[in-house]
């Protein structure tokens, strides 16, 4: 089984950044109850990747068009496409996330091979069972909060049939409740790692 690993945590804090915290806390109690997985790691700050404009876009479809999914510009496509499982850790950022997390989206959003449409719409074709978001915000979560309803909807568009999410929110309120907020949602992210 493969974990696929989407690396977000950029950071102002170094090795406090709190999203990491989440992150390694899934990861650490995934490993323990999946010591046979494999994990796969998709480090969003060294990957080289551009918005998609013209005519990098027109290439892309031609190829799509032509049902040939084996080039390099699927590649980020066919890893998620693959996955058992998926993780993204992402911190909150301008009410939803990082823009590099937005690019990597257009990379994986290939129509014929992560997603079709039928006549009834758009349907997943991702392998994927399970996706998990896992976030850090300066405010408390609301229940439109963004990013997360964003991958909710992401993964229903790629066929992902569960979403569960870890929301660390309020961490710029007061820096004194910051240990008892992280703490409840390291505890959470490891109850999701352990069951993931
Ligand atoms: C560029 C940037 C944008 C941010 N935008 C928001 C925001 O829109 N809403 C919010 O509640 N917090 C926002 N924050 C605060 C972060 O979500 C918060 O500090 C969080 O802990 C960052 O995660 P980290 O500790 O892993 O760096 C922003 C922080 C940065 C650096």
């Amino acid at each position: 089984m493969k974990l696929l690993y989407i690396d977000c945590c950029i950071t102002l804090r170094g090795p406090e950044s709190r999203t990491r915290a989440l992150a390694e806390a899934f990861l650490a109690a995934f490993r323990e109850t999946h010591p046979a997985a494999e994990v796969e790691t998709v480090a969003l700050e060294s990957l080289d990747i551009r918005p998609y404009l013209l005519p990098a876009l027109r290439e892309r479809e031609a190829l799509a068009e032509a049902g040939d999914f084996t080039g390099p510009v699927f590649a980020l496509a066919r890893q998620f496409h693959r996955a058992d499982k998926i993780v993204v850790a992402a911190p909150f950022w301008d009410l939803s996330f990082p823009s590099i997390l937005r690019v990597y989206i257009e990379h994986i959003s290939a129509c014929g091979l992560t997603y079709h449409y039928e006549a009834d719409g758009c349907h997943g074709d991702c392998r994927g069972e399970r996706l998990a978001y896992l976030t850090a915000g300066g405010d408390f979560e609301k229940p439109d909060s963004l990013g997360v309803l964003y991958w909710r909807q992401l993964a229903a568009m790629f066929g992902i049939p569960r979403f569960d999410c870890v929301f660390a929110g309020g961490l710029d309120v007061d820096p004194e409740r910051v240990p008892a907020i992280m703490a409840e949602a390291c505890e959470r992210a490891r109850a999701l790692g352990r069951e993931f």
